[in-house]
């Protein structure tokens, strides 16, 4: 196992309470934003979905969409597993972007997932996502947002407890939104929410 899912499987327990308490309720409804993009779809793929606290509320709006799970730390997998409640379409995969197989996606969500990488390995990451998206895919993505002072100030106190806490080894918000743009992607919707400190979007693909 490597440190990063060693350290996030330390959090796993507190993870949800700790967001909330920091963040607020924003941390999940920005994440509900779009999810009404899922209604038509059929295989989605989420990456870094940490507890699965998401998958009831996807289930009800979609309850036919079959789901690969790829989550890095056990312990976050296993409170998703409990999250999804025995429900058939989900298929729970321990790993990381590289463990996505050869399947294809016409949708996928990547919530505060994309900021776990610099500026450097993220154009890699997005592009093998990329290449699992069947054409006109939807790729749903909520993350942090850096347009103001406190934003910054905040962010730079969360990679910190970041760094410490897991052993997460980047120690800022990258370019998340233009990678997905230089990748390709054609912005649907956006959606700011906490005073402009997260963004909700949907690109297509
Ligand atoms: C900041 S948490 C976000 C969890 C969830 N999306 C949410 O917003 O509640 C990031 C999650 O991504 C997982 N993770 C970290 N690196 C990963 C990777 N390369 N591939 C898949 N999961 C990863 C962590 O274990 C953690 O559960």
């Amino acid at each position: 196992m490597t440190a990063l899912a060693k350290g996030f499987d330390r959090l796993a327990p507190i993870y949800d309470s700790l967001a909330q308490l920091v963040i607020g309720q924003g941390i999940r409804t920005s994440q509900l934003f779009f999810l009404h993009h899922l209604a038509q779809k059929q295989n989605l793929l989420i990456l870094g979905g940490g507890t699965g606290w998401i998958l009831p509320t996807i289930f009800k709006i979609n309850p036919t969409l079959q789901i690969d799970y790829v989550e890095l730390s056990p312990k976050m997998l296993a409170k998703a597993r409990l999250n999804a409640g025995g429900n058939r379409n989900v298929r729970f995969i321990e790993g990381t972007e590289r463990n996505i197989g050869n399947s294809k996606y016409d949708c996928v969500i990547t919530n505060f997932y994309l900021d776990l990488f610099n500026n450097e390995q993220l154009y890699p990451v997005v592009n093998q996502v990329k290449e699992s998206l069947q054409p006109k895919a939807s790729w749903l993505a909520t993350d942090f947002s850096s347009e103001r002072k406190w934003h910054k100030v905040i962010l730079w106190i969360m990679y910190r407890f970041f760094s410490l806490a897991t052993g997460l080894t980047t120690s800022s918000l990258p370019k998340w939104e233009e990678g997905l743009k230089r990748a390709g992607g054609k912005l649907v919707e956006t959606r700011k929410s906490k005073a402009g400190f997260i963004k909700s979007v949907v690109f297509d693909f």
